[in-house]
């Protein structure tokens, strides 16, 4: 039965978690090796509790007594009454390692050593200590009172005991623990690379600019945070080396591969909203968005859809008519719009033997939410991208104008979300309720990526990705078994 936890390491991530353990009952001391690091956190702690008070989230007895259940202490040997100790030091093997054959001596036998670390092998931590099995990883997320899961990391030499304590321990503070294996990235450092693998991707090729690959990810996927926004917020110094550490531990796997433009922007210093310049300006601290283009004005198309195609489009056509459009019966003399998956405009119009001069596309899985985004060939006459603009204006939609694009942007990307989230579950990374759940919990998605394949219909992702793979020989795009396999049988990827 643990009641009193060590948290060393009080910076950023220790001075929560301290905090929240206190709040669920526990007694925790804590340490640093500058001293006034450890008191400015419990400071922080008792401000952020009184906070809560004046907010009337706790009573003022609860927040004193979570307030007296921490305890600066000075020395390592004063941790020797704790039964688990959480390390949130710095992020350094040798350094963890040194600590816990440290405390391994000042600890009692029973003793817990419990691991934050975001990307060091839990295995690797515990090779450094007489005793592996004690070694459990135990990863919150930032800000630790708000983001209320952690994964729970078992290393290959780790008791059952020292697992199950750390779940219990979570469980008492009220998370949602997840249960992973010690890969790369745990499960949510790993579920996040398709979002910003392939975001960079589409603006490396020059497909879309940064603020129109948020922009669709926000008002067309429905997601709180587009890839570049999020790379901004966690500043590219920080989450860079993160995509190049989890690509040199898959051993170069090309589905992780980051984009080549971003080391440059370390270089220059654009690391996002803390250096006042990223993707994206800020002046007085709030990002200045790029205009969205808008057409100028002019006549509105003739259009057009293939008959296949009319299904996916139903909603907007009659928007569009609405708006003033007039529909042909024929090919002939009109736009003609097409509404492909996983194909570009190019090899869509060309799968139809249509004249690529008069070809539109337009993305058919976003097309019902109030961002559409459109695509003409290389060979489309431009007139006509500024024709369908207009005439979706008038519809009721924004839109974004894209350089001819397999997939899209929504499509490639949420094809990558699932078939990361497919391989992590192939990988027995963690459980499929699991991975849904700490993928929205950890990463904000709106849906887990199992769920997320399971709504937009696995055959059709995999199609998507068998498309991508076909157009661009990149291997990064080939489909996971996990996804392939179910989605040939019709099973769903979520159970
Ligand atoms: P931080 O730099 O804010 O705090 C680290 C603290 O540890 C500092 O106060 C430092 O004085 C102290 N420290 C360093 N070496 C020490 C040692 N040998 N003994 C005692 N104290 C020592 O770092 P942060 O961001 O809190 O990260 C800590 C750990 O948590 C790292 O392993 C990091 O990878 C992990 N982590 C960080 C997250 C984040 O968003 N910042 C999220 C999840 C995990």
């Amino acid at each position: 039965m643990i009641d009193t936890i060590a948290v060393i390491g009080s910076g950023t991530m220790g001075r929560g978690i301290a905090q929240t353990l206190a709040v669920a009952g526990y007694n925790v001391l804590v340490f640093d090796q500058r001293a006034e690091a450890a008191q400015a956190a419990v400071d922080f702690a008792g401000q952020m509790l009184d906070r809560a008070t004046d907010k009337a989230r706790m009573t003022r007895e609860d927040a004193q007594a979570a307030k007296d259940r921490l305890l600066v202490v000075n020395a390592l040997s004063e941790l020797a009454p704790a039964q688990m100790a959480i390390e949130a030091i710095a992020e350094s093997l040798d350094a963890k390692q040194a600590l816990f054959a440290q405390l391994e001596q000042i600890l009692g036998a029973d003793a817990v050593l419990a691991t934050n670390t975001s990307s060091l092998s839990v295995s690797a931590i515990a090779a450094g200590v007489s005793a592996p099995g004690r070694v459990v990883g135990l990863h919150f997320f930032n800000p630790v009172p708000l983001m209320k899961m952690v994964e729970v990391i078992p290393g290959l030499r780790t008791d059952p005991a020292a697992t199950d304590a750390a779940l219990s321990v979570a469980h008492k503070i009220g998370y949602r623990a997840i249960l992973c294996r010690d890969a790369p990235g745990f499960l949510i450092n790993h579920a996040g690379r398709g979002l910003l693998t392939e975001g960079s991707r589409i603006v490396q090729d020059c497909l879309a600019s940064e603020a129109d690959v948020d922009r669709v990810m926000r008002d067309a996927a429905g997601f709180r945070m587009g890839p570049f926004e999020l790379l901004d917020l966690t500043g590219l110094d920080v989450s860079y080396p993160v995509l190049q550490l989890i690509y040199g531990q898959f051993h170069q796997e090309p589905r992780y591969r980051p984009g080549v433009h971003l080391a440059a922007r370390v270089a220059a210093g654009l690391h996002g909203r803390k250096t006042g310049e990223g993707f994206y300006r800020y002046a007085a601290g709030r990002r200045v968005d790029p205009p969205e283009k808008l057409p100028p004005d002019g006549t509105l198309p003739r259009l057009w859809v293939p008959p296949e195609m009319r299904a996916d489009l139903a909603q907007i056509l009659p928007a569009l008519v609405g708006a003033g459009v007039e529909m042909s019966d024929t090919a002939q003399g009109a736009v003609c719009l097409l509404a492909p998956y996983g194909l570009d405009a190019t090899e869509a119009a060309l799968k139809l033997e249509l004249d690529p001069a008069c070809v539109m596309a337009i993305d058919p899985l976003t097309v019902d939410s109030p961002r559409v985004t459109i695509m003409p060939t290389p060979a489309t006459v431009p007139d006509l991208c500024d024709q369908l603009h207009r005439a979706l204006l008038l519809a009721g939609k924004k839109v974004t104008r894209i350089a001819d694009s397999p997939g899209f942007v929504a499509q490639r990307i949420l094809a990558m979300v699932v078939n990361t989230g497919c391989e992590i579950s192939q990988m027995q990374i963690a459980a499929p309720a699991d991975i849904d759940d700490g993928v929205r919990l950890g990463l904000g998605y709106p849906h887990g990526p199992l769920a997320l394949g399971d709504t937009l219909g696995p055959q059709r992702v995999l199609g998507i990705l068998e498309a991508l793979q076909r157009q661009t020989g990149d291997p990064r795009y080939r489909p996971s078994q996990y996804l392939r396999q179910r989605a040939r049988l019709g099973l769903p990827l979520a159970t």
